[in-house]
């Protein structure tokens, strides 16, 4: 079964390849294999609202079952920004660096146990069909805190800040073979497989 990532972030492609490595049946694109279709601007105020729109646009191009991921960091202390301005939180074109300099400037003085957060994820999918198109959207949550400091190599994004709850290092520390399985991605990218497969 093709399956088409409507991304072209590398870092979330490369996770879902991750997720899905034990799903052999599923044959993983991206939008990295369809450069001809135009971006798609993230207007909406919620991950759902985004996603779907992310999905339904991109189906229209290709004739294939295509999930789309929405996705960002909510931060307790700062009312739930970054949200869905995660990846323009420091302005159109940040760079992972100038978002976690924003993030950790903003709870300069929140302490350790007021830097509760958690990492949504909405993932839409679509199924074309001429008798009735398919769309779901779900979400996935992983809850956890904000660290003092950058630790870590891995993964990308807010990931050397974030610590989930019941460990002591960052995604970034983890590594991928942990994050994803306990990550918000994951979560939600498993209801999506049992809704493509049910
Ligand atoms: P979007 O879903 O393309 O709007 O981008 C979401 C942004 O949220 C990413 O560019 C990252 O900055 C952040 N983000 C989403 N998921 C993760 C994650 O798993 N780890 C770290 N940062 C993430």
């Amino acid at each position: 079964m093709k399956l088409v990532l409507a991304t072209l972030n590398s870092g979330k492609i490369a996770e879902f390849r991750q997720i899905l490595m034990d799903k052999s049946f599923v044959n993983v694109r991206s939008l990295l294999d369809y450069p001809t279709i135009p971006g798609i601007i993230e207007s909406r105020r919620t991950f759902a609202g985004n996603a779907i729109k992310k999905a339904v646009e991109v189906s229209k191009h290709i004739n294939a079952v295509t999930i789309a991921d929405d996705s960002g960091l909510e931060i307790d202390a700062l009312d739930g920004e970054p949200g869905v301005l995660s990846a323009r939180y420091a302005g159109e074109n940040s760079t992972p660096g100038q978002l976690i300099t924003k993030v950790l400037k903003r709870l300069e003085k929140t302490p350790d146990v007021e830097r509760t957060a958690r990492f949504r994820c909405a993932i839409a999918l679509v199924i074309p069909s001429c008798e009735e198109t398919v769309i779901e959207v779900v979400e996935g949550v992983c809850e956890g805190k904000v660290t003092l400091n950058k630790r870590g190599e891995h993964g990308f994004g807010y990931d050397p800040i974030f610590v989930p709850l019941g460990y002591n290092q960052t995604f970034a520390e983890l590594g991928s073979e942990i994050k994803n399985k306990i990550s918000h991605r994951a979560k939600a990218l498993g209801m999506i497989m049992k809704l493509i497969l049910s």
